[in-house]
């Protein structure tokens, strides 16, 4: 077994998951004003740090992702990647500097950040950082992905992932579809295999080795503007068959994103997808709004209250990890 192997299964195994707390400080100060909450260096760290102290993360979550505002801060002259470490979770980093619209396509992204990257990785390995995370963004239309989306973000995906695993640090490759738009499941699939496939032919260009990194995918989902309503059965059987057929046996694991399904739809979700579970792939988390969204609700309204906070938290986290070992059940949320 390879050092990155262990790491990746290090990360996701034994019921953890990954706790995604990487938003930019543009995506976080949009989750802050939405409760009310002013947006500051100060508030950003006091939400985050109150979460990472929490007593479930040594448990449930195997690996926070950050973001270089975070990586860098520190609590009672304690670094933030040692708060993480002493829980037992190792700390990772968004390394990419965000999707820009892509030339040559009217309005699709590529995700930019390679300019630089070796040494930035480097800089992030000494602050402890122990993985990485690179997310490329992809719509859904009648043309789109357009073969030139699909291809330019696999190949910034490819070249990324080769470049971390260089550093000895494991990379979560993420290709996102989005949920956005009318589209049926059966398209969503149908994209998403196409996406994930011309990312894996670029990985392996890239010689990056497939026992040593995390797939982070969304569900196979209709889209959220879609009449269609699929069973959590069907997504579930959906997703497991779209990864089966496009993801290659050495890959250790999937962490998948939430994507702006609810709290309690991502775990449901999470849970049938393991109970249907034919791979051999780890089936986790690494959600972003589906671990923190009621803890930052009532953060924002009892901002003193660390305790309460970190209660809704650790039971978001406890119910994640039952889903990803297909034992969470709605008597176990309800309880
Ligand atoms: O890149 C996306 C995030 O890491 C996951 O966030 O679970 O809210 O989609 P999400």
């Amino acid at each position: 077994m390879s050092e990155l192997n262990n790491l990746a299964l290090q990360i996701i195994s034994n019921g953890k998951g990954i706790l995604a707390a990487d938003e930019s400080t543009g995506t976080m100060t949009k989750r802050l004003e939405n409760v009310g909450v002013e947006s500051s260096v100060k508030s950003r760290l006091s939400f985050r740090e109150t979460l990472f102290t929490a007593s479930n993360m040594s448990n449930c979550i195997g690996g926070v992702i950050l973001f270089d505002e975070t990586i860098n801060q520190e609590v009672n002259k304690k670094k933030i990647p040692e708060i993480i470490s002493d829980q037992g979770t190792y700390p990772g980093i968004k390394v990419d500097t965000g999707a820009k619209m892509l030339a040559g396509s009217k309005n699709e992204k590529i995700t930019e950040g390679l300019d630089g990257l070796r040494e930035r990785l480097k800089v992030y390995n000494n602050l402890g950082a122990k993985f990485t995370k690179w997310r490329g963004v992809y719509f859904i239309s009648k043309e789109y992905p357009s073969k030139l989306a699909v291809y330019s973000n696999a190949h910034a995906l490819a070249r990324y992932a080769a470049l971390v695993q260089e550093a000895n640090m494991v990379p979560i490759v993420e290709p996102e579809v989005l949920m956005d738009g009318n589209h049926s499941a059966k398209e969503c699939y149908d994209k998403t295999s196409v996406v994930i496939k011309k990312c894996f032919d670029e990985l392996i260009l890239n010689k990056v080795d497939l026992t040593g990194i995390i797939l982070k995918p969304n569900m196979i989902l209709a889209g959220s503007n879609s009449k269609e309503k699929i069973s959590g059965e069907e997504v579930a059987k959906l997703t497991v068959e779209c990864l089966k057929n496009s993801v290659p046996q050495d890959v250790p694991g999937v962490a998948f994103l939430s994507g702006g399904q609810s709290e309690i739809e991502a775990t449901e979700n999470l849970n049938l997808i393991n109970k249907n579970n034919t791979t051999n792939f780890i089936m986790t988390y690494s959600y972003g709004r589906a671990l923190q969204q009621s803890a930052l609700k009532h953060w924002s309204m009892n901002i003193k209250d660390i305790k309460g906070t970190q209660k809704i938290f650790n039971h978001r986290a406890e119910m994640c990890s039952l889903a990803s070992q297909g034992k969470w059940s709605i008597e176990l949320e309800n309880k």
